[in-house]
Formats: C-alpha cells, sequence, structure tokens
C-alpha cells in the first residue's frame, strides 16, 4: 500500500478528514406516496445509523468499525428491507445476505441465504476475521453463525407484519414473475474513509419481495454490490442486484478510479461522481435502476441514484445529513 493512504495527513499537513456516506436502499420514494410518518421515522434512523459510524471516525477509530456499526443501527430498523424488516421470500421464509469489505489489505467476508442471525453484517465481519473463507452460504453460514455466538433472533423478529402484506400483494399477481422490481424498500449499506485514509464497505439485505429458487443478488458478492480498495475507494450499491452482478459495479467503479488516480495522487476533482454517473448509466442502458454510494481515500463522498428516491445519509467533522428524494440534492462533495 502506498504510503499516500497510511497517512494520518494528507499532502498539505492537514489531518485527513473522515467520512462516512449510507444508504438505505432505493425506489420509488415520492413524497406524496410517504406518510409524514413513515419520512419522518425513516430519517430518525439514517440518523441514528449516522451517529453510530461517525461516533467511531471521530474518536480515530478505523472505517471498518464505522461501516458495521451504521450497517447494524439500519438493519435494526424495521423501516429497512435487513435484518428486522427484510422481505420474505415467496414460501415466507427470511434469507438475508451480507457483505463487508477493507480496503488495506482488501480483506472481504460475505454471507447468503442466513435465516437467524441479528445482525448480518456482523457475520459477514466474522467470516472474513475468523474463517479462511470469503463466502459462506445457508445452512453453513446459519451453523457458522452459531458457533460464533452471534446473536441469533426467531423468524418474527425478522419479518414484520408490512412485509408480509408486500408479500401477499405480490402472490396475489398473475404470472409466474413475482419479484418486485419497483425494489423499493431497498437494501442497506454504509462506506466510509478514516483518518489513516483507509476505506471499508458493508452492505446487508433482505433481497427481493417474493424471490423464489434460492435467488442471490449483489450485495453479498464481492465486486457486484460491495467492495472496497485503498487504491480506489469504498462502494455499496442498492436497487436491482441482477444488473449490479452483470456489471460488476462495485469493482467497476474502483478499477476506473484506480486507474484514473497516478501515483497514489487523487483524481481529478469531480472524477469519482462521473465513474459512478457512467456505470449506473450503463445499468441503465441494460434496463435496470438503483443507487450507489462511494467514498475515496482522499475524502470524496458521492451518493447518486437513478431511482426517484433513495434513503441516504453523510457525515463528515462538518456535521451531518440525511435525505430521501431525489430533489433534496445530495451533501455537497469537496
Ligand atoms: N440489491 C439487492 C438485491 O438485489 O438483492
Amino acid at each position: 500500500m502506498s504510503s499516500a493512504a497510511n497517512d494520518v495527513s494528507d499532502r498539505s499537513g492537514q489531518p485527513r478528514a473522515w467520512r462516512l456516506v449510507i444508504h438505505g436502499g432505493c425506489g420509488v420514494l415520492e413524497r406524496e406516496r410517504m406518510t409524514p410518518e413513515d419520512d419522518a421515522a425513516a430519517r430518525t434512523a439514517l440518523e441514528r445509523a449516522l451517529a453510530a459510524g461517525a461516533a467511531i471516525l471521530d474518536r480515530g477509530g478505523s472505517a471498518l468499525d464505522a461501516v458495521e456499526a451504521a450497517g447494524r443501527a439500519l438493519e435494526d430498523d424495521p423501516h429497512f428491507n435487513a435484518g428486522r424488516g427484510s422481505v420474505f421470500t415467496y414460501q415466507g421464509t427470511i434469507e438475508m445476505d451480507a457483505a463487508i469489505m477493507e480496503g488495506e489489505r482488501r480483506g472481504a467476508g460475505a454471507v447468503n441465504g442466513v435465516t437467524a442471525t441479528r445482525n448480518p453484517i456482523s457475520l459477514a465481519r466474522a467470516v472474513m476475521e475468523k474463517s479462511p473463507h470469503v463466502f459462506l452460504s445457508r445452512e453453513g453460514a446459519d451453523e457458522f453463525s452459531r458457533l460464533q455466538g452471534l446473536e441469533q433472533a426467531p423468524p418474527d423478529y425478522f419479518g414484520t407484519p408490512e412485509r408480509r402484506r408486500q408479500l401477499e400483494e405480490l402472490r396475489r399477481q398473475p404470472g409466474e414473475d413475482y419479484f418486485d422490481i419497483d425494489v423499493k424498500y431497498g437494501t442497506v449499506g454504509a462506506v466510509a474513509v478514516d483518518v489513516r485514509g483507509h476505506v471499508a464497505a458493508a452492505t446487508s439485505t433482505g433481497g427481493l419481495t417474493g424471490k423464489r429458487w434460492g435467488r442471490i443478488g449483489d450485495s453479498p458478492v464481492i465486486g457486484a454490490g460491495t467492495y472496497a480498495d485503498d487504491r480506489a475507494g469504498a462502494v455499496s450499491a442498492t436497487g436491482a442486484g441482477e444488473y449490479f452482478l452483470r456489471s460488476a459495479a462495485a469493482h467497476e467503479i474502483c478499477a476506473r478510479l484506480r486507474f484514473s488516480a497516478s501515483q497514489g495522487e487523487p483524481p481529478a476533482p469531480g472524477q469519482a461522481q462521473a465513474i459512478v454517473d457512467s456505470v449506473l448509466g450503463e445499468i441503465e442502458e441494460m434496463g435496470g435502476s438503483g443507487g450507489i454510494i462511494l467514498v475515496t481515500p482522499w475524502g470524496e463522498a458521492v451518493s447518486r441514484f437513478t431511482t426517484p428516491g433513495m434513503y441516504r445519509g453523510e457525515a463528515s467533522p462538518k456535521g451531518r445529513s440525511v435525505a430521501i428524494y431525489g430533489d433534496e440534492g445530495d451533501a455537497p462533495t469537496p
């Protein structure tokens, strides 16, 4: 790793500023469809997740700890499709996916189809740190979780009445195409850069309402929905997972950023956002939609989406902001 991303100071000798960006999923999120209560509850939940991660970064903690803490807060809130509040499969079961990655050594952990772990992001971290593997699946991942002593919860904890109603609505539709293509309650994710210039990303989801046949989306797939590399940045995606898988979106963004950066110097201002927009544009051309959050080791933060809205938030030493709708504008990037 080049020293550029390890120093606590930047090139001007100033302490590096940490940054945290989160999302709670994207989709048809429009003011007129949202009750004031749901709007307020979602913003409170986003604030809580930002506070959890920012507290760690502000005292010099690691990006990895921060994205895990922010992700756990989002998993614990039933408004989002991850952990508590995960959507149901067609059979009425809960099958959760999660991944975490740190950019210093490019360590990664991921799980698919877990049914009882209260915080799948922490299980993904346990896979990264306590197993020789990167990706564990279904019964094996559940067993590893119990062996690691991670907190387990019964099915009733994860599945809310609203998620049950959504499944019943979907099952009433004619035909065999049960997928909720609006993905309107989405995945959760967090990306961060810490004062040492290390980046990390975490993503967690219940997947799509009515998913069948062991369907796996992009979230737990390293390089598709989640990626982190200190030479480029950290990415978490939300949206129609099949398209993010086909475009290897998270790795594609990091690869382009790495090629743009020269000798550890940052890419030109605006380059990170242009790369994210370009990859989201390619996904749109393929027929998909979604959102991406990104931070770079140089402290740039990007939050972009091609759906009407995305639950999102950003924190830095300068303050915190949250937003839902497309017309709220994003926190400015330096
Ligand atoms: N983006 C989440 C999923 O497709 O499962």
